[in-house]
């Protein structure tokens, strides 16, 4: 009876065990991470990563294919003037064309001047541990088609004559992905999507660590703006708008300091299935920020949970907003119950030799 029970016993054990090892969990994965990492072949096809993304900046299908250069930086080394082969920014400026830049192994980037982005770049950090500092740090100027990936971008500052110190900052950019980025403790924001730009996608990126995580604005003079289209889903953290247009989908916020949602100038959101987690104590338990005249407000508030006190003055109007998306565009929103699952991997996955992720 003893040897029996003690077997058992074992038998449960090694089943916990079993069961207990880090696996890939389709069910625990959202659908933009479900479509790349749940793929079996993925380690060979990693440029399909491409095709999995949602939301305005629709699939990137123009960042792959036979003419893309495959291009691995090898030295984290930064010289602006003289670009060196084998750094990140002969990557992102020498190389003319499509370019999907890889890490050869784990470094920090120490960048000397903001690194300007070409059209149809896709930078990807996954697998190893890549971190960006220094002056600036991304931007993308009058581009398109750019995907950023995996990367960890913090300690941005400002060094005249640039005033950039933004982790990422899009001017007049269009069809634009960033997911599964770390972005932290930059000197001014670590998103500011501004002047025109369009078309672009936030997901699963965790902001930590700053008040001003995302902006995103019109310049005075800029009324292109208005036609701002952004959709953020997944992430740790949210945005500021000004004009233009934000579906704000299943994101969990987590202890604000003084607003989760910000607005001027007349914006209109559509907050969705986020979960809302406001600070204890005396902090601002408000959701939204606004400022400006009074009834041009467009903030839409469906399905959302709100924990800890935290609340949402929103518009009449159930419902309004909608993005409109096209095909491509389009993806399910989830229950709001699901989001701190399907958020718990965002930010820059952590990956080892016998884990793949
Ligand atoms: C990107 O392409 C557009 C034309 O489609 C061009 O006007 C622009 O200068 C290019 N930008 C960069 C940064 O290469
Ligand atoms: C944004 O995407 C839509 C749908 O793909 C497209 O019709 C539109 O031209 C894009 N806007 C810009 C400014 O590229």
């Amino acid at each position: 009876m003893a040897t029996t029970l003690s077997c058992c016993f074992t038998l449960a054990l090694f089943m916990v065990i079993l069961m207990a090892t880090p696996s890939l969990s389709l069910d625990n994965m959202n659908v933009i991470d479900k479509c790349w990492r749940g793929n079996p072949l993925w380690r060979s096809q990693q440029q399909q990563l491409a095709k999995c993304s949602i939301g305005f900046a629709g699939k990137m299908i123009n960042n792959i294919g036979k003419d893309v250069v495959k291009y691995k930086v090898i030295d984290p080394f930064d010289d602006p003037l003289n670009p060196k082969s084998g750094t990140l920014r002969y990557g992102t400026t020498m190389i003319k064309g499509k370019v999907r830049i890889t890490f050869k192994n784990s470094m920090t980037i120490t960048l000397q001047r903001p690194l300007l982005l070409s059209n149809f770049t896709t930078i990807d950090g996954h697998g190893v541990d890549v971190h960006i500092i220094g002056v600036g740090c991304l931007l993308v100027y009058q581009a398109t088609n750019i995907i950023i990936h995996g990367l960890r971008i913090h300690h941005c500052k400002a060094q005249p004559p640039s005033t950039m110190m933004d982790a990422i900052r899009l001017v007049t950019a269009r069809k634009v992905w960033i997911d599964h980025n770390t972005l932290y403790e930059c000197q001014d924001g670590l998103l500011d999507v501004t002047r025109g730009s369009t078309n672009i996608t936030v997901s699963n990126n965790w902001f930590r660590n700053q008040d001003k995580v995302m902006l995103l604005r019109h310049d005075d003079g800029h009324l292109r703006d208005k036609n701002m289209k952004v959709t953020i889903i997944f992430n740790h953290f949210g945005p500021k708008v000004r004009h233009g247009y934000a579906h704000v989908a299943n994101n969990f916020y987590q202890w604000w300091e003084q607003y989760a949602i910000g607005g001027s100038m007349s914006p209109s959101i559509k907050s969705e299935a986020n979960v809302f987690v406001a600070p204890s104590g005396v902090g601002n338990k408000e959701v939204t920020w606004r400022k400006g005249e009074k009834g041009i407000w467009k903030f839409y508030s469906v399905g959302d949970v709100f924990k800890n006190g935290a609340s949402f003055s929103k518009q009449t109007g159930v419902g309004g907003a909608k993005p409109n998306y096209n095909q491509e565009q389009n993806f399910k929103v989830v229950d709001a119950r699901s989001v701190k699952k399907l958020t718990s991997e965002s930010g820059v996955l952590r990956c080892s030799r016998s884990l793949i992720c």
